[in-house]
């Protein structure tokens, strides 16, 4: 008989760290300066992580790329006691569609036992599929994307030009595009949030069935611990830029032929995963800004019970001043 007892829902908390940095960062929509909000985000949510209960290391942090004000690789979080946990944090995922005051811009993190999170090391591009509960076990990021596409369409009991792709909309991706065109199949173009991308996926309601293509890797790790909720797939590829860059991965030990499953990206169940709308999307609405206060929208998942959360939250600015002492 399994010990039946209730555990703690570390998610529950987590949420309120994207909330935080949503709440910090939003304000700064369509302000032009990336990193001001990336910077806001980063603040917030450094201070609730250090509130909670834990002995956190950030394995993945998204600074580096964009030479971002960070919560970097390495650092210490939480209030250092047990559990020891890796952190992959995207606060947040979409600077430029929240400096540029566009869609789907959210605030991030996952959380997983020690030890368990893949690192990317330097490497910032990965190929991907995602697909939800469904679809698993029928693609192959190897296959040829028409195979793909088929076995989805099968698998879902649709129509083949029924199937619909989430896309970053890159140049990159032309001849990926030009492929699915000529099976016949849907595109939905996004400009950033493959985060966003692949949690669609796995969601009917968003009427995407599948992502793919070259996103960051960060990305990659964090949609993996909400993959272990959802039920869904995602495969990817470290994806080298540049001979250069191949060359010092494989020097490094790095094997960019590898197919990363999910097993490979996060290798517990006992995940957690939350994020933040920061500028409405179609995954989660974007912070409300109401009188003396806000209104959030948040999804927080459990890879251990398959639990997902919606939770909309009213936030009362006057009250959080009284407490913090920060302005809100
Ligand atoms: P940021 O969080 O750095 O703004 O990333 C946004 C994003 O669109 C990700 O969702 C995606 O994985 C990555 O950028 C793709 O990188 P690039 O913009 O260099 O093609």
């Amino acid at each position: 008989m399994p010990d039946s007892k209730p555990t703690r829902n570390l998610g529950l908390e987590l949420v309120r760290v994207t909330e935080a940095g949503a709440l910090g960062a939003a304000r700064l929509m369509g302000r032009g300066d990336k990193e001001a909000g990336d910077q806001a985000a980063v603040d917030a949510m450094r201070l609730i992580l250090n509130s909670i209960d834990m002995d956190g290391v950030i394995v993945i942090g998204e600074g580096e790329k964009d030479e971002a004000p960070m919560l970097f690789n390495g650092e210490h979080v939480g209030r250092g006691v047990p559990p020891e946990v890796d952190i992959a944090v995207d606060p947040v995922e979409g600077t430029t569609p929240l400096a540029e005051g566009r869609t789907n811009s959210i605030a991030t993190v996952a959380i997983a036992p020690r030890g368990t999170m893949y690192d990317p090391g330097p490497f910032l591009y990965m190929d991907k599929i995602a697909v939800g509960p469904a679809c698993k076990g029928v693609v192959d990021i190897e296959a040829p994307v028409a195979d793909n596409l088929r076995a989805i369409a099968k698998a879902l009991d649709k129509r083949e030009e029924d199937v619909t792709v989430v896309i970053l909309d890159r140049p990159r991706h032309k001849d990926l595009i030009a492929e699915i065109r000529a099976y016949g199949a849907r595109i939905r173009l996004i400009s950033d949030g493959d985060v966003a991308g692949s949690l669609m996926a796995c969601l009917p309601e968003t009427g995407i069935d599948v992502l793919m293509g070259i996103g960051g890797t960060p990305e990659g790790v964090l949609s993996a611990c909400a993959m272990r909720a959802l039920g869904g797939e995602l495969q990817g590829k470290l994806y080298p830029r540049n001979d250069d860059e191949l060359h010092r991965g494989i020097d490094m030990g790095y094997d960019f032929q590898k197919v990363l499953c999910l097993d490979d990206l996060v290798s517990s169940n006992d995940v957690f995963f939350a994020a933040t709308g920061i500028t409405d999307g179609e995954l989660l609405q974007g912070v409300k800004y109401l009188s003396h206060g806000a209104r959030t929208d948040s999804l927080v998942m459990r890879g251990l019970t398959g639990t997902i959360r919606q939770i909309v939250a009213t936030h009362q600015f006057d009250k959080l001043e009284l407490i913090s002492g920060d302005r809100y």
